[in-house]
């Protein structure tokens, strides 16, 4: 099941959008969620804020409606369900995830100021959720039929490539794998090397290792591989724009112990332009 959550916005409504198609990519069923006051909900027709519990209810049931007809739209036939949920929208929607495949939400909401570049519900689901994440971007230009996938050389790679070849086959675009690196950076690359020209030929290789496993998985993905100089987060910006899918781990292998969210996959969550899938790395991975 794929969840998406809703607000109201406009960035929410993208975002059901996309959860539609994807469900419908997937062949599983959606579930539209919007998270509201647990009072609004628990109280009955009596009393002095029956009136305002009401309205909120009234409110919330035509922010799900709106979700749920701009799924349909996208994805006529496919399986929907709504519902409210009691609480804030970041632990409510992050308890509601514990039984999904994947969490869709918008970069911003409702709330929010000119200039914020992601809203704090979607951070918050991105680095706390128990499942995958995808923050959706609307864009103006019809996306290239791409997937970009950011590939660090830590272990979490192995959960990353699977999402991302998975979603490159079940769209039938071509996957863009890179590597940026850094030379002489400690711990930053797959090989530090003691020059250039030997650290580009070793960071090719070792991309080209962890990818080929997963290309004889799935030989219907074209897969063009990368290997960039530069800072990671500006690397992958770069290299998403206009692409269907920015995939990258919670986590790399740079991440503070206890660091939910690695610093590339905060920055390209801000910064980039297309939508970005967080894959939930796993600890015992
Ligand atoms: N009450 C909610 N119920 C369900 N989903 C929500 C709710 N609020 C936000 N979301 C989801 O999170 C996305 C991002 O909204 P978010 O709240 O992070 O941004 P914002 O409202 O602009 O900023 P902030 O709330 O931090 O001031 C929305 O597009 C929607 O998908
Ligand atoms: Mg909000």
């Amino acid at each position: 099941m794929i969840l998406v959550g809703v607000d109201g916005s406009r960035a929410g409504l993208e975002a059901a959008g996309w959860a539609a198609r994807e469900a419908a990519l997937r062949h599983v069923p959606l579930r539209v969620v919007h998270a509201m006051p647990r009072w609004a909900l628990e109280t009955g027709d009596e009393g002095p804020y029956a009136g305002v519990a009401r309205w909120m209810r009234e409110s919330a049931e035509t922010v799900l409606t709106g979700g749920v007809d701009r799924a349909l739209r996208e994805a006529p036939g496919l399986e929907v369900e709504s519902a409210p949920l009691p609480g804030d929208p970041r632990p409510a929607l992050i308890k509601a995830a514990a039984d999904a495949d994947l969490l869709v939400v918008g970069n911003h909401g409702l709330g929010g100021f000119v200039g914020l570049l992601i809203g704090s519900t979607a951070h918050g689901v991105a680095a706390h959720a128990p499942c995958d994440v995808v923050v959706v971007r609307g864009s103006s230009v019809p996306p290239r039929g791409e997937v970009v996938v950011g590939i660090d050389g830590s272990a979490a790679n192995e959960q990353v490539l699977r999402f991302a070849f998975a979603e490159a086959s079940l769209r039938g675009v071509r996957l863009r794998a890179i590597h940026a690196w850094r030379p002489f950076e400690v711990g930053g690359g797959f090989a530090p090397a003691s020059d250039d020209l030997a650290g580009e030929q070793g960071e090719r290789r070792l991309l080209g290792e962890a990818i080929t496993g997963w290309s004889e998985r799935y030989p219907d993905v074209k897969v063009i591989e990368e290997t960039v100089r530069g800072h990671p987060a500006d690397v992958l910006r770069h290299a998403a724009e206009g692409s269907d899918l920015l995939v990258v781990g919670s986590r790399g292998h740079g991440g503070l112990t206890g660091m939910l969210l690695g610093s590339v996959s905060q920055a390209v969550l801000q910064h980039a332009t297309c939508p970005v899938a967080v894959v939930r790395v796993r600890e015992d991975a």
